[in-house]
């Protein structure tokens, strides 16, 4: 009894239990689970969750808890997950946001120098330390937001080295313990300089040496590949996810941002954890979603920055696919580090409904990173991980549109 806590009379809980027990497939809103005066016990030394739900059927067994909180005006939704970032990298891309503007496509701005390759010279030339630095800043925002829990790729170093820099810099914010951090080797993100025109050599030396050497020093817990027209194909994806998966690696990919080349299939034939974008995925993927346990992972920023099409969210949930929001926060298509301005996009402009968008940003985001079995919901068992972001009713979340509560 000496660890538990009480936490009473929170004004309005979101549980997202239903959601949970359809493991976030056709999310409606009686799944969110919503308590209104609730009640939470938390056991403080596994900082898990007891017992949920109303305030007035807490049981007797807990009359005896001395530790109680009062939470009148809260409103409790677990805490933001943020399922695809490209956090660590130095210097921005103010250049190329003008040069879009201007009428340039991604592509041709990556072919002309800029794009990815842009933001690789800076970045290896950036001490770890420094990195870690610039990155924890980055995180303080993320936090504000409602975020505790993010997935950081690497993929803007491109040798050996300054990729396992990157993954280290990300070990070393994890050990600041204020975040769950999830890192991705994601070396397939661009062709570097030293393999220009070599593509097929820079895969099989992924293949042959780096992979090996981060999977040993347990640096990543997914690889993840840019499949995309001008960046790597579908058949040199396969041969890279074959092996990360043999080295222990799980997988997320890159697939259908600006054309499909295959990469939506092969992450579900692959059995991947997620695959993220899907502005074009074809018909017959999204049916294939729809029937995968493989998380959709869609990037409202990245279509809205790069003035590229909406992902079909619609027709995605509607064949029963796991769909989850993240910002994709990078410095050339998506520099926001506002989770829930995520859902206001995702309802305006791609007409997902409240509690989907919600389920989003929470219990799909976790299963995007095969973590919601410990996050993602307020449940008894979870982990004791809430967020308050400061407004009266979860549907006020995509209404503030791009601030900080007070709705
Ligand atoms: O997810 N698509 C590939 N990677 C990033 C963009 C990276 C960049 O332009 O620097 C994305 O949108
Ligand atoms: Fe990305």
């Amino acid at each position: 009894m000496e660890n538990l806590f009480i936490y009473e009379n929170i004004s309005q809980c979101v549980t997202m239990a239903g959601v949970a027990a359809k493991k976030g497939r056709k999310t409606v809103a009686a799944d969110l689970g919503v308590i209104q005066d609730a009640a939470a016990v938390v056991d403080a030394a596994k900082n898990t969750f007891v017992w949920v739900g109303p305030m007035s059927e807490l049981p007797s067994e807990y009359d005896r808890v001395v530790n109680r909180s009062p939470c009148e005006g809260e409103l409790w939704i677990p805490e933001l997950i943020e399922c695809h970032t490209h956090l660590i990298y130095a210097g921005h891309r103010h250049g190329d946001y003008a040069q879009r503007v201007a009428g340039k496509s991604y592509q041709e701005i990556a072919a002309a120098g800029g794009g990815i390759l842009s933001t690789i010279l800076p970045t290896r030339e950036m001490s770890r330390a420094e990195l870690v630095e610039q990155a924890t800043q980055d995180l303080e925002r993320f936090q504000k937001f409602g975020v505790g829990t993010i997935e950081v790729k690497s993929g803007y170093g491109l040798t050996l080295e300054s990729e396992i820099k990157i993954l280290e810099a990300a070990r070393d914010l994890a050990g600041r313990g204020a975040f769950t951090i999830v890192p991705t080797f994601m070396p397939a993100h661009a062709v570097p300089p030293e393999f220009k025109g070599r593509a097929g050599d820079y895969v099989e030396e992924i293949i042959r040496a780096w992979i090996p050497e981060v999977a040993k020093r347990k640096l990543a817990k997914f690889f993840d590949v840019f499949i995309e027209t001008g960046f790597f194909d579908a058949e040199q994806g396969r041969r890279l996810c074959e092996a990360a998966q043999a080295n222990g690696l799980a997988l997320k990919l890159h697939s259908d941002q600006f054309t499909d080349i295959g990469g939506t299939g092969l992450a579900i034939d692959l059995k991947a954890t997620s695959c993220d974008h899907l502005d074009f995925v074809s018909k017959t993927n999204i049916s294939r979603l729809g029937e995968s346990d493989t998380v959709a992972v869609l990037l409202p920023g990245a279509s809205l920055f790069t003035g590229s099409q909406y992902p079909p969210a619609r027709d995605l949930i509607d064949a029963g696919a796991r769909v989850a929001l993240s910002t994709d926060f990078n410095p050339g298509t998506s520099p926001t580090r506002n989770l829930p301005l995520m859902t206001t996009i995702a309802c305006s402009q791609m007409k997902m409904t409240i509690p989907e968008a919600l389920a989003g940003i929470t219990y799909n985001a976790a299963a995007a990173l095969g973590l919601e079995g410990h996050l993602g919901s307020i449940e008894p068992g979870k982990q004791f991980r809430v967020c308050n972001l400061n407004v009266s009713s979860y549907e006020a979340i995509p209404y503030v549109f791009g601030e900080l509560g007070g709705y």
